[in-house]
């Protein structure tokens, strides 16, 4: 079979057909989302939380994100993977934005970029798009402008909806294919979705968005204090934990390795 592509995610809205994306940050988790029918796989620069060990999404650079996102093209074959342009990556300028862009899609085999912000980044959508790479955007709690924000909270309530609602008009006319809703109130995404011809696609923003996005290891688990947005759905920290200190004490008591795990 063929990978997803953009024009099928149109298609879906269309059809308003809700699909799931997942972030994935290496091979093996890759093809296990893409064997369970996950559509689109975000390489998000949240791999600076959740790979590097970093406590925001700041410090992350293309050097950092672009192993793991050739590890995601590898491992799957028929999701779309789309590429998060780490903070600074982009903002400068447009060429800076289509030299960034471009070596997630030669060097890692991306196949669409995911960039944050709405009226200021105008040019380095449209440079993209005219270029040849599909751009997602990202509207709402934009992580990149943690430090601006002053924590991570609700974006877009009151007056601020309303800008945000033009952002949304200005990128799908730039030429994104899709745009994430981060953090936002579930009346406001609703009115972005319907307003919009592209996809919508939630995180923290209610259920009438196009489609939802979860960082995989809120969803499973592995994150100590996951957001209010998040649903758990595994708990491997426990599973982890579990097995290494069932591995522990049998490597110490000698119990393995046994017969059946040794060369005669
Ligand atoms: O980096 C990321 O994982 C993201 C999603 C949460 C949308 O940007
Ligand atoms: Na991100």
């Amino acid at each position: 079979g063929r990978r997803v592509t953009v024009r099928d995610l149109a298609a879906a809205k269309e059809r308003r057909e809700k699909w799931p994306m997942l972030t994935a940050y290496d091979a093996m988790t890759a093809r296990v989302f893409d064997e369970a029918g996950v559509p689109v796989l975000l390489v998000g620069d949240s791999a600076a939380m959740v790979v590097y060990g970093y406590d925001s999404t700041v410090p992350v650079t293309v050097d950092d994100l672009l192993p793991l996102t050739a590890g995601v093209v590898r491992g799957s074959s028929r999701a779309l993977v789309v590429a998060d342009l780490p903070f600074g990556s982009y903002q400068a300028s447009p060429a800076q934005a289509l030299e960034s862009a471009a070596r997630f899609l030669k060097e890692a085999g991306a196949h669409a970029v995911k960039l944050e912000g709405g009226r200021r980044v105008l040019p380095q959508v449209e440079a993209l798009v005219s270029a040849g790479v599909p751009v997602m955007g990202h509207l709402g709690l934009t992580p990149q402008s943690v430090n601006v924000f002053g924590g991570y909270r609700v974006q877009g309530r009151g007056e601020s909806g309303e800008e945000l609602m033009k952002d949304a008009k200005d990128l799908e006319r730039a030429g994104a294919f899709a745009l994430v809703l981060e953090c936002v109130p579930a009346e406001l995404a609703e009115r972005v979705t319907t307003s919009l011809s592209i996809p919508t696609i939630g995180i923290g923003a209610g259920p009438a968005t196009d489609a939802q996005v979860l960082v995989w290891q809120d969803l499973m688990g592995l994150t100590p204090r996951p957001a209010r947005f998040v649903k758990r759905y595994g708990d491997l920290a426990a599973d982890l934990d579990r097995a290494a200190r069932a591995f522990a004490a049998d490597v110490v008591s000698g119990a393995f390795p046994a017969q059946e795990h040794t060369y005669r």
